[in-house]
C-alpha cells in the first residue's frame, strides 16, 4: 500500500525562483517563504549559497536593475557608493533571505550548498539544514557545478564532514536520474552509484532528480529498482519536473513502491537553467490535491498553499503552473 504520511518537501523558493527571469526581490522571496510555512508544508527549501556566476537569477537582476540594486546593497555590504561585484550581491541575497526567515518556526528551510565555500557561508548566515547536489550525468556535472561526478563526491565528502561536526543534516541530490540534456538516457545502474555514494556519506535523505522531466512510469520504476537495491526506501525522495506532464503518475508509482518523500514547486515555479526545455517542478498544490484524494495526510493546508502560489504568481506576473490552483480560482 502506499504510506498513510507524505513529507513534501517544497523547492519553490530555491528550484522555482532561481529560473526565474524577471527580478524577485528579496521581501518577496521572504513573504513567499513565510506563506509557505504558514500553509504547514514541513520543509520549505529556501535559498542556494552557489557561485554568482553560475545562477541567472541575480544577473538578472543587476543588469535590468542593476543601478538601484548595487547602490542599495553597497551600502549595507561595501559602507556605501559603488558597483559590487556578483558574488557579493550573491551573497547578500542569499544571506538577507536567510537573516530574514531567522527564527521562523514550524518548517525546516534547507539551503543548496554545492562546496565546502558554500557551506561556510550558509552555516554563518544561520542555515541549520543544507543540500549537496550531485548528477548521474557526466556532462551534467560539468555543466552545472564545473567538475565531473567523481569530484563532486569528494567535495561533498567534505561538506558532509564539515557538517556532521556542526551536527547539521546533509540532504543529496541526484540529477539528471533518468535523462540528460547532453547525454541522453542515463544507466540506472549510474543513478544508484551516486545515490549509494551519497548516503554512504552520511546524507540523511537522498533525492533523485528526473531535471529535464523526461521519465515516464516506464522509465522511473527501472531507476528507483535500481536504487532502492542499494539504498534503503524510507531515506528517499522523488523531485520530477512536469515538462511531459509526467510528474503526477511519476510520482503515484513512487508512493506504490514506498517512497513517502516528495519534492514540489508551488505554483510549478521553475525549472533548472542549466538543463535546456526543463519546465518547472510538478506544482505543490497538484501533489496535495492528488495525496488528499488518497487518503494520504501531508499537514499542508491547501487553502493556505493556493494563497501562497497565487501571490507568488502575481508578482512574477504570470499565470500559476498548477491545474489545481487555476480550476480553483474559477470556483
Ligand atoms: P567554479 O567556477 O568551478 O568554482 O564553480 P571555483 O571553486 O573555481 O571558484 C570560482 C569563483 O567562484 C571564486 O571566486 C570562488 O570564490 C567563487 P573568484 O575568486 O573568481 O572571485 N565561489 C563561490 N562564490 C559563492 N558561493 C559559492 C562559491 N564557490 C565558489 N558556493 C560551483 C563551481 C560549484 C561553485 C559553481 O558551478 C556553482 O555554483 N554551481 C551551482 C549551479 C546551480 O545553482 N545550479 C542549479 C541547482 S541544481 C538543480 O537545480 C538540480 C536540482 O533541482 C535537482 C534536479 O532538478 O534534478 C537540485
Ligand atoms: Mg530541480
Amino acid at each position: 500500500g502506499i504510506p498513510k504520511f507524505v513529507k513534501i518537501v517544497e523547492v519553490g523558493p530555491r528550484d522555482g525562483l532561481q529560473n526565474e527571469k524577471n527580478i524577485v526581490p528579496t521581501d518577496v522571496k521572504v513573504e513567499l517563504i513565510h506563506r509557505l510555512v504558514s500553509s504547514g508544508l514541513p520543509v520549505v527549501e529556501a535559498t542556494s549559497f552557489v557561485s554568482p556566476k553560475w545562477v541567472p537569477q541575480v544577473d538578472y537582476n543587476w543588469e535590468i536593475d542593476g543601478e538601484k540594486m548595487s547602490e542599495e546593497r553597497s551600502q549595507g555590504e561595501l559602507g556605501g557608493g559603488g558597483l559590487m561585484p556578483k558574488a557579493a550581491l550573491m551573497l547578500a541575497d542569499a544571506r538577507d533571505v536567510m537573516e530574514a526567515v531567522h527564527g521562523l518556526e514550524g518548517s525546516r528551510l534547507p539551503v543548496l550548498t554545492p562546496n565546502l565555500k558554500g557551506f561556510e557561508a550558509a552555516v554563518a548566515a544561520g542555515a541549520k539544514e543544507v543540500a549537496v547536489f550531485a548528477s548521474a550525468s557526466e556532462s551534467f556535472s560539468k555543466s552545472n557545478i564545473n567538475c565531473s561526478i567523481k569530484e563532486s563526491l569528494a567535495r561533498y565528502r567534505a561538506v558532509t564532514h564539515a557538517a556532521k561536526e556542526l551536527s547539521i543534516p546533509v540532504r543529496g541530490y541526484v540529477s539528471c536520474v533518468i535523462g540528460c540534456p547532453e547525454e541522453g538516457s542515463i544507466s540506472p545502474s549510474k543513478v544508484a552509484y551516486v545515490a549509494k555514494e551519497l548516503h554512504d556519506m552520511g546524507c540523511f535523505e537522498i533525492s533523485l532528480g528526473d531535471t529535464i522531466g523526461v521519465g515516464t512510469p516506464g522509465t522511473v520504476v527501472a531507476m528507483l529498482e535500481a536504487v532502492m537495491a542499494v539504498v534503503p526506501v524510507e531515506k528517499l525522495a522523488v523531485h520530477f519536473h512536469d515538462t511531459y506532464g509526467q510528474s503526477l503518475p511519476n510520482i503515484l508509482l513512487s508512493l506504490q513502491m514506498g517512497i513517502s518523500v516528495v519534492d514540489s514547486s508551488v505554483a510549478g515555479l521553475g525549472g533548472c537553467p542549466y538543463a535546456k526545455g526543463a519546465s518547472g517542478n510538478v506544482a505543490t498544490e497538484d501533489v496535495v490535491f492528488m495525496l488528499h484524494g488518497l487518503g494520504v495526510r501531508t499537514n499542508v493546508d491547501l487553502v493556505k498553499l493556493l494563497s501562497a502560489g497565487d501571490f507568488i504568481c502575481k508578482q512574477l506576473g504570470r499565470p500559476s503552473g498548477s491545474k489545481t490552483a487555476v480550476a480553483l480560482s474559477r470556483v
